[in-house]
């Protein structure tokens, strides 16, 4: 893992957006995409990159990692309908190319299984964003996931449940189930960029990086991929044990190496 403690949440957006505009512009590429407050500022320097650079997604597809269980597309809480608005209907992605879990389904495992074919086939996701839970959930991987799983249906933690209820009219619209990418699965990605926004986020970080590998802690199924950047801010990193490490050996990345 490459772990870096940037300033503030602007060097965390505008490093990540780095990396995926140096995917973006490398040729077509699979893009995986979170939701969640954490990539907002991510999103924005990329659409602001499209204006101003002619940064172009007209030839990157997109995977979302999650999505509710009993909302359909349209529904403005819905994982696709927030991808919409925050970033995917602002820049040029293609017709059909961003492609999302069916929350509506009557057969979630079948969609399931549907959406990691749909993942294989379009050649795997190259660059996959993450953000992590306060209980140290990936995706809606929640404490407990096998290490190895696929995508698959989910019951969200009470404290998932309020975390994201800012997203709805009332608590109780917060839906108890899911569908979400597995810890195997978003493991497929070639290179994942997980990125830890403020103090909440402290405890799950610094589990999720420097803890053992082990299912309580979801994200901490990452230490277990060989191409991992992790991004945070000071607050997020507040109660890693290494940042002195982290922060000499970033004083000390080679010119040529890239994230
Ligand atoms: C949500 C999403 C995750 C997200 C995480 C953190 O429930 N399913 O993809 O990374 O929890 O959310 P936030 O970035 O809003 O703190």
């Amino acid at each position: 893992m490459e772990i870096i403690v940037l300033p503030d949440t602007d060097a965390v957006a505008r490093t990540a957006a780095d990396v995926l505009e140096e995917q973006v512009r490398s040729g077509p590429s699979v893009l995986g995409l979170a939701t969640g407050s954490t990539p907002l500022g991510t999103y924005r320097e990329l659409i602001d990159r499209h204006r101003r650079n002619g940064l172009s997604f007209a030839d990157a597809q997109a995977f979302l990692l999650d999505e509710y269980v009993g909302l359909a597309a349209s529904h403005p809480a819905s994982y696709h309908s927030v991808i919409r608005n925050e970033f995917t209907d602002s820049v040029d992605f293609a017709p059909g190319a961003v492609h999302g879990l069916d929350g509506s389904t009557k057969d979630p495992e079948a969609e399931a299984a549907r959406y990691d074919r749909s993942i294989a086939a379009a050649g795997g996701v190259d660059v996959q964003i993450l953000g992590i839970g306060t209980d140290g959930h990936v995706g809606f991987n929640e404490p407990m996931s096998s290490l190895a799983s696929r995508t698959r249906i989910k019951t969200l933690t009470r404290q998932t449940r309020q975390d994201n209820a800012r997203f709805f009219d009332h608590p109780d619209d917060v839906p108890e189930h899911v569908l979400t990418q597995g810890l195997g699965t978003i493991r497929d990605a070639r290179h994942l960029l997980l990125l830890g926004l403020g103090e909440a986020k402290a405890d799950a970080v610094a589990a999720a990086v420097e803890g053992p590998v082990a299912a309580v802690c979801p994200a901490s199924a990452l230490q277990l991929h060989p191409h991992v950047t992790v991004l945070l801010d000071t607050a997020a990193a507040s109660k890693l044990a290494h940042t002195e490490y982290y922060q000499y050996t970033f004083g000390r990345k080679p010119a040529w190496q890239r994230f």
